[in-house]
Formats: structure tokens, C-alpha cells, sequence
């Protein structure tokens, strides 16, 4: 599915992360580019430490102060545009974070709040982000846990994250995350921490979301199984250079980058399952 008719979402151009470590300095990334276009999930690949969480960080402005970070992050969504994210202040970032761009992690619990009920933590976002009543934010929480497909909202409004399994726990973080009109989503493997039934189902709704809300979703996995399933295109990240990028059905039949191939042979067949 070609997106060249769209005009990006969000562009990063030659964006280079440093990380200065004593007298060490680690190039995380190294000038990377790419554009997110509305309604697509694009999944970004590589192998551990090859940056794929620093440009999630990077676009969420949300990187260590020792970093040292060049390029530009350009936001041209429905509700916010903005030349360079990276020039920005904390207080524009706090406006966007959970608002146009959300990031969900792979262990919901380290976002929860273990102390407040799962309805509250929605209405928390809600009530920081849009000018409503307490009873409409109750009402936009609600509508949100339902796009979330969490089943029986009304009743688990009322739970403590510890009442959930790990996949409803994922599925409040994600609807947190859409709860003021998403426009863009940066999911940094999200199902890893979940066993394969839940994670396909999360993987699913990611789709349902896509469509329904129009959204752009960044996706970060190492499951080659799952880039098939749901990504509309591949960026293949190899130490902080973005080495190969297509269609996943191109990528998948014709990778062209070392790199690639090798990820692709590396891939477990059905003789090494069963
Ligand atoms: N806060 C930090 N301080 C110093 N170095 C960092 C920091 N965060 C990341 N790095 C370094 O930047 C590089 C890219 O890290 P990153 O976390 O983006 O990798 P990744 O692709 O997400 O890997 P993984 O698949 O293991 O999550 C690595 O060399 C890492 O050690
Ligand atoms: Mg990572």
C-alpha cells in the first residue's frame, strides 16, 4: 500500500542521537529519516541496541539530558503542527505527549498506577488534556476502555490494576493512550511481555485501531511473524542507520540488505516448532 498520495503525519530527518557516557560516546542513531503516513502501521526491526527505542524517545522528546541529539521531527497531524519537535519546550511536548502522540511500552505495569483505579488513570488524561466535565471525561473513558475492546467497561472502571491480567493491563494502557483522539502511536513491543493468544489479539486491535481512528501506528517488534500480520511497511534499523525500508510483502520476498536477509533467514520455520 503506497501512502504517497498523503501528505506525513510525522517526518524525521537526519536524526542523530549521542550518548556521552564519561569520556565514552555512544552513536545511537546516525542521521536516520523516515515519514509516518495517516492510517499505517510501520514497523521498525533491528537487533538489540540498534536504536530502535532511542527514536521513540526521540520523537516523545523524552531522551536524558546527556544526550546530545541533532535533526528535525516534523508534526503536520490534524490537531498539531509543529516544524521540529526537537526544539520545543517541555511545556508544548507535555501538551502533545497523550494527546496527538502516545507511547505504550512492553510492561503495562511499569506505567500504572498501582494505587488509583483503571478509571481514574483514563480520566487523568482526559481531564489534563480536554476542558470537560468530570462526568464527560467519565463518558470519553468509558468510550475509550470500549475501543480498547476491554470488555465490561463500566464495571472495570471501578478495578485496581492488580484485578487485571497482563493483556487487560495492556489494553488500559492503550486506552489511556487514544483517549484524546490519537493521531499517532509509538509502540515499543508491546505484546513481548504477553503469551502468543493475548499478543495476537493486542496485535489485532492495533489493526482495529489503525482503521477506526485513522491512526499512525510506529511499531516496534522483533517478531518477523507479527511484521507480516499486521505492518503496511518495514524500516529495517541496523546500528542506528536505517539500512533497508519497502512494503513488508517486498521486503519479505526481496531483501535487498545484508542485514535483512540475514533477520530473515534467522527466522524460526515450522520444522523448528514443532
Ligand atoms: N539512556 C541511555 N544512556 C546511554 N546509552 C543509551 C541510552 N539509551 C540507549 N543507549 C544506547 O543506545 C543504543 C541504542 O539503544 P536502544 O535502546 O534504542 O536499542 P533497541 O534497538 O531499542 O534495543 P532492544 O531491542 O534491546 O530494546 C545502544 O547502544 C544503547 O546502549
Ligand atoms: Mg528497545
Amino acid at each position: 500500500m503506497r501512502k504517497d498520495y498523503h501528505s506525513p503525519v510525522l517526518s524525521v530527518k537526519h536524526l542523530s542521537v549521542k550518548f556521552h557516557v564519561g569520556n565514552q560516546t555512544v552513536e545511537a542513531l546516525k542521521g536516520i529519516s523516515f515519514n509516518l503516513y495517516p492510517n499505517e502501521i510501520v514497523a521498525l526491526v533491528g537487533e538489540s541496541g540498534s536504536g530502535k527505542s532511542v527514536t521513540c524517545y526521540s520523537i516523545m522528546k523524552l531522551l536524558p539530558k546527556y544526550a546530545s541529539v541533532s535533526g528535525k521531527i516534523t508534526l503536520n497531524s490534524q490537531k498539531t503542527k509543529i516544524e521540529n519537535l526537537l526544539k520545543e519546550d517541555e511545556e508544548t511536548l507535555r501538551s502533545i505527549r497523550g494527546n496527538t502522540i502516545s507511547m505504550v511500552f512492553q510492561e503495562p505495569s511499569a506505567v500504572l498506577n498501582p494505587l488509583l483505579t483503571i478509571g481514574d488513570q483514563i480520566m487523568e488524561t482526559i481531564l489534563a488534556h480536554q476542558k470537560v466535565s468530570k462526568e464527560k471525561a467519565k463518558e470519553i473513558a468509558i468510550a475509550s476502555m470500549r475501543k480498547a475492546h476491554i470488555p465490561e467497561p463500566e464495571r472495570r472502571f471501578y478495578q485496581y490494576p492488580h484485578e487485571l491480567s497482563g493483556g487487560l493491563k495492556q489494553r488500559v494502557v492503550i486506552a489511556i493512550a487514544i483517549a484524546n483522539n490519537l493521531e499517532i502511536l509509538l509502540a515499543d513491543e508491546p505484546t513481548t511481555a504477553l503469551d502468543v493468544t493475548v499478543s495476537a489479539q493486542i496485535l489485532k486491535l492495533f489493526k482495529h485501531l489503525k482503521e477506526d481512528l485513522n491512526l499512525s501506528i510506529l511499531l516496534i517488534t522483533h517478531d518477523l511473524g507479527v511484521v507480516a500480520e499486521i505492518a503496511d511497511r518495514v524500516l529495517v534499523i541496523y546500528k542506528g542507520e536505517i539500512v533497508e525500508e519497502g512494503d513488508v510483502f517486498d521486503i519479505f520476498d526481496n531483501p535487498k540488505h545484508p542485514y535483512t536477509k540475514k533477520l530473515l533467514a534467522s527466522r524460526p520455520t515450522i520444522s523448528d516448532i514443532i
